[in-house]
């Protein structure tokens, strides 16, 4: 459907609204009015009819029960590697939510989320997806040569592989925000149904430091989750997101560290995994606080050829 078609547009508005990314009426339909007023420049009002407009075309409405679970069945699921891991997680990465990978530095965070962007491109048959991925890159640990590698492991050609990753170097937290905002486009044209972020919480650290500004960072992050939750629905894409820990000075007994982002990203996440280092290659991989699978854990090896049990 073409934006004109939505009540309150004539040519000069879609054009306004094109240009500040909202080229489909799914994507206003899911747009706050203040939100579209200030970013497309229009007025307040005719935000807000636009809107409405867009929600009934985009048929946003109650469903029936019935009809999610159906739905549920045909969520898409992406092999992590590791037949282990995959179990863990209910059959591996899950398409239509945003599953979390936390763990201190080294412990395979970026390293799945490199298997995921090549194992995303396989056939339904070998745990794939047949899909595209988009990988935001906020470390620079984003490496080609890796995927290359991880692609030859499984037996399809790298150069093949490497052109169906868009990938993207967030410098702010605003440049990243603003990248998965504009995803919608990429995720269309490239088919992806996979889009990575690694790691979603590092720069808000960087920028907002102290405690003096962790409202407004927390209240930034529940944004920028809302988003990444927006993009994995409306698009049935596996949302991954990596994240890091912290130490908790106060904690004498048991895991003395914590995943950072507290509530805001916890009560976000349709899965979160907790990673940790064993010996050599070995890293065993916890599951915690899913809605409907137990707290259990696995073990899986990064190699050469990748994540595998
Ligand atoms: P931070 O981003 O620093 O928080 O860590 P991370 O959790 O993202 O760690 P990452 O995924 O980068 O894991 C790095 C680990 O993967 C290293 O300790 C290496 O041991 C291992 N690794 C990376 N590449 C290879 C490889 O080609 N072969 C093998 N065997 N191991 C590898
Ligand atoms: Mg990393």
């Amino acid at each position: 459907m073409d934006l004109e078609e939505l009540d309150g547009v004539g040519p000069a508005i879609a054009e306004k609204l094109r240009e500040a990314g909202f080229d489909t009426p799914l994507r206003l339909a899911t747009v706050t009015a203040s939100e579209l007023a200030g970013s497309a420049g229009i007025g307040f009002n005719t935000a807000i009819r636009i809107i409405q407009s867009a929600r009934e075309a985009a048929k946003l409405d109650y469903e029936l029960a019935s009809v999610l679970y159906e739905r549920r069945q045909c969520v898409g699921r992406v092999t992590t590697g590791s037949s282990n891991l995959d179990k863990l997680l209910g059959g591996g990465i899950e398409t239509d939510g945003v599953t979390e990978v936390f763990g201190e530095f080294g412990s395979g965070k970026s390293q799945l989320a490199h298997q995921v962007v090549v194992n995303v491109q396989l056939p339904l048959e070998q745990g794939g997806l047949g899909g595209g991925a988009i990988f935001v890159d906020t470390e620079n640990t984003f490496r080609p040569e890796r995927v290359a590698q991880m692609a030859t492991a499984l037996g399809l050609d790298p150069r093949e592989v490497l052109e169906r990753i868009c990938v993207a170097r967030a410098h702010t937290t605003d440049h990243q925000m603003l990248l998965v905002e504009r995803a919608d486009r990429l995720v269309e044209k490239h088919k992806a149904r996979v889009l990575v972020v690694d790691s979603v919480t590092a720069l808000f650290r960087a920028e907002y430091c102290g405690r003096g500004m962790l409202a407004e960072r927390q209240q930034k992050l529940g944004k920028h989750l809302a988003a990444l939750h927006r993009v994995a629905e409306l698009y049935d894409v596996a949302v991954l997101v990596t994240n890091q820990v912290q130490a908790r000075p106060d904690v004498l007994f048991g895991d003395p560290t914590r995943p950072i982002g507290g509530h805001v990203l916890g009560h976000a996440m349709t899965a979160r995994i907790y990673l940790r280092k064993a010996r050599e290659n070995l890293r065993i991989a916890k599951l915690v606080d899913h809605p409907c699978l137990p707290p259990e854990s696995a073990t899986f090896r990064i190699t050469e050829a990748g994540v595998r049990d």
